[in-house]
């Protein structure tokens, strides 16, 4: 390469030393090429001389200019002005790459977790012989669920678990499975759910399952192997001598009634049924039969399930001594002793390695759940009573997961004494005794409760949607809740089993609007159970277009609930309480907004004082109330005035949070705090 100066023809060949090159403190090549030039000086002649100092001048004067070949450029770019800028800016530019780095870091390691899917939304329970028959056959179907996927996007709820849909002989409608691999030709087939299950994921719903554990159908392919004592399946379900004619194996009765022992005439033994005697209960000391069930939680998961409800697990264990249980009164007869309410069942649930049985599920769940974004969800369902603690292991420990949490059904029991007091004392049941740091639920009704709207009254049907959508944690709704659907009669002609038929008022077709069968079956005349009567006015349909129902409501409030951190994330205190009003505030540190939520369980209008609440702005503002009338209204704090059955929620804005002042009132699963200025979220304290 070479350069060319037009007016002084100065060369620079690849070899070439720059005479101009001087750094920072005069000296470098240039400097040091003065000596060997001095050296050699007296051997040149006189105008190399001057050439020489002529270059090294005229080099210091060039100006940069785009284009310059490197060596001149290198010339300038060397020199202090240049080169200490330079570093400077290397070195702030690492700083700044390190510092952010680590601001980074900090803003993950103090953020609270982002929500899950299953704590985001609210878990919707479709019973799928009742949402939409698509096929006119009077039975709902797999097909009809993807044609109404649209209610959802509407409700803005994202989870759904459907009641089971295996192949069943139906004597439990469903809960006895002759097959965990295969769809129930009255849903559909299994084209049918994995269509549903791909709409599903690409509207963003996610589907849970029912997984029944327990017991099989007595058609499964196991028990027919088990009761011939085919040696692999000889031991998968639990028996025992007895005589066909002859007492039973002990006094143990199912929860339908009745010994839970039957004689089985093939294998000339008596099998265990905690449920119908079509429902042989499955032997989980078994290792096969563990290992069985795991397969079929992978088979599912395979297909892309997001999650299971794994049904009745109480029952799984039960003790191999086989000893009588203790009856409740001593004194009662044994021929007596028929229900499970006779008996202690001490020897048939909860028993001592359950809790390993549901880890191990939960360990193959999590296996795929490290899928990004493909958390796999686990609901317990097991109803303790008043032994909240043994309900509460569900949850697991700090070292060991188990269920994300088991079911809540203590306000399933609000219809018993519906009042203000009583509704804490059931919440308070839940709150008390979850494990710290976990995430609470609530369930107001199932296909195994009557509809609560019908126990405790329409009166009260949106105050308790209230009260679900506004409580901390994930709200669970059965089918027909969210536009107030009551219990049916069901007449004897519909009676599949006595036991069974006292549930089935609850399982009356979803009542989508006024046309011929509510919109349920469009096809024919066929519905499997009766339609409410009042269906020409409460369904879907005529909600949607009324901004004051119970639709519109759940869907506000749920909405709400979804896009305020205080609701979705935020503190639970309780406020006030008496026979009427049950009152609590959802509260974030940081966050000025936080809402006031005052409902009336009671028999009476009520104004209700909290002028002693010193956190509470003295003018209270109801954003919400379930009388659409009262939206709006402006209420002194020492007066707010609530109907029977209306609840309010209530906006403010404060500087003081309640819960620092009241920490024995007030809950949080992790807490969260917000910095208003820059929007963060962040872990506090
Ligand atoms: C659960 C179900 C119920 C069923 C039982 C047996 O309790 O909710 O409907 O009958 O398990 O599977
Ligand atoms: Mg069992």
């Amino acid at each position: 390469m070479s350069y060319r100066k037009d007016s002084d023809s100065v060369e620079l060949g690849e070899c070439t030393r720059n005479p101009g090159y001087k750094d920072a403190d005069g000296d470098g090549p240039a400097a040091r090429d003065n000596i060997s030039v001095s050296d050699s000086e007296e051997k040149r002649d006189s105008i190399g001389v001057k050439r020489l100092s002529d270059a090294r001048d005229e080099y210091t004067q060039i100006k940069p200019y785009a284009g310059m070949p490197k060596e001149v450029l290198v010339l300038y770019s060397s020199k202090a002005r240049y080169r200490v800028p330079r570093e400077i800016l290397f070195w702030l530019t690492v700083c700044c790459t390190l510092a952010l780095v680590a601001v980074t870091i900090a803003v993950i390691a103090l953020s609270p977790k982002c929500l899950s899917w299953w704590q985001a939304s609210p878990v919707y329970q479709i019973y799928p012989r009742s949402f939409k028959d698509s096929d006119g056959d009077g039975v709902g179907d797999l097909k009809g669920i993807k044609e109404k996927l649209d209610h959802f996007e509407y409700l803005n709820i994202k989870s759904i678990w459907i009641s089971p849909f295996y192949r069943s002989p139906m004597k439990d409608f469903g809960y006895d499975v002759e097959d965990f691999r295969d769809i129930d030709p009255l849903f559909g087939t299994m084209k049918d759910f994995e269509e549903l299950l791909a709409t599903m994921h690409s509207k963003g719903l996610r589907l849970i399952m029912d997984f029944i554990p327990n017991h099989t159908s007595d058609r499964h392919r196991w028990f027919n192997l088990s009761r011939t004592r085919d040696p692999h399946y000889e031991d998968y379900y639990v028996w025992t001598d007895c005589k066909p004619d002859g007492p039973k194996p002990n006094n143990w009765v199912s929860i339908f009634g009745n010994s839970s022992w039957t004689y089985d005439e093939v294998r000339g033994q008596c099998y265990l049924h905690q449920f119908l005697k079509e429902q042989p209960d499955l032997n989980f000391r078994n290792p096969d039969v563990i290992n069985e069930m795991i397969d079929i939680i992978h088979f599912w998961l395979d297909k892309g399930v997001d999650g299971f409800r794994m049904d009745a697990v109480k029952h799984m264990l039960e003790a191999p001594h086989m000893r009588d249980e203790p009856q409740v009164d001593p004194n009662k007869p044994p021929e007596l002793v028929t229900t499970e309410w006779d008996l202690h069942s001490d020897y048939t649930t909860s028993q001592v390695g359950l809790h390993d049985i549901l880890r191990e599920f939960r360990a193959q769940m999590d296996i795929y759940s490290q899928e990004p974004g493909r958390y796999r969800f686990m609901v317990i369902e097991s109803y303790d009573y008043e032994e909240v603690y043994k309900t509460m292991m569900y949850y697991g420990t700090k070292l060991e997961k188990e269920g994300d949490f088991p079911f809540n059904f203590y306000l399933l029991d609000l219809p018993q004494n519906t009042s203000g007091a009583w509704a804490k004392h059931l919440v308070h049941l839940w709150m008390g005794n979850m494990p710290k740091g976990k995430w609470p639920n609530w369930v107001v009704g199932n296909h195994d409760r009557t509809r609560i709207s019908s126990s405790a009254g329409q009166l009260y049907v949106r105050a308790i949607n209230m009260l679900l959508l506004t409580l901390p944690g994930t709200a669970t709704t059965y089918y027909g809740e969210e536009i107030g659907m009551e219990n049916i009669n069901v007449t004897a002609r519909h009676f599949c089993s006595l036991v069974v038929s006292n549930t089935l008022v609850t399982r009356s077709p979803l009542q989508w609007n006024a046309n011929m069968n509510a919109g349920f079956n469009d096809k024919t005349n066929l519905t499997w159970l009766p339609l409410h009567p009042d269906y020409e006015t409460v369904n879907v349909e005529a909600q949607m277009k009324d901004d004051g129902s119970v639709l519109a409501q759940y869907r506000f409030l749920n909405t709400l609930r979804q896009s305020e951190l205080p609701l979705n994330r935020g503190w639970f205190c309780y406020v006030h309480t008496d026979a009427n009003v049950f009152s609590y505030i959802r509260e974030l540190d940081g966050l000025k907004r936080a809402f006031l939520i005052v409902v009336n369980f009671g028999k009476e209008s009520v104004v209700t004082d909290l002028s002693s609440v010193r956190e509470l702005p003295d003018e209270l503002k109801v954003l919400m109330s379930t009388n659409k009338v009262n939206d709006g209204k402006v209420f002194p704090k020492s007066r707010i005035q609530t109907e029977v059955g209306e609840g309010l929620v209530i906006q403010y804005s404060t500087n003081t949070r309640f819960n620092p002042n009241h920490p024995e009132e007030c809950y949080i699963s992790e807490k969260a705090c917000y910095l208003e200025t820059i929007g963060i979220l962040y872990k506090c304290q």
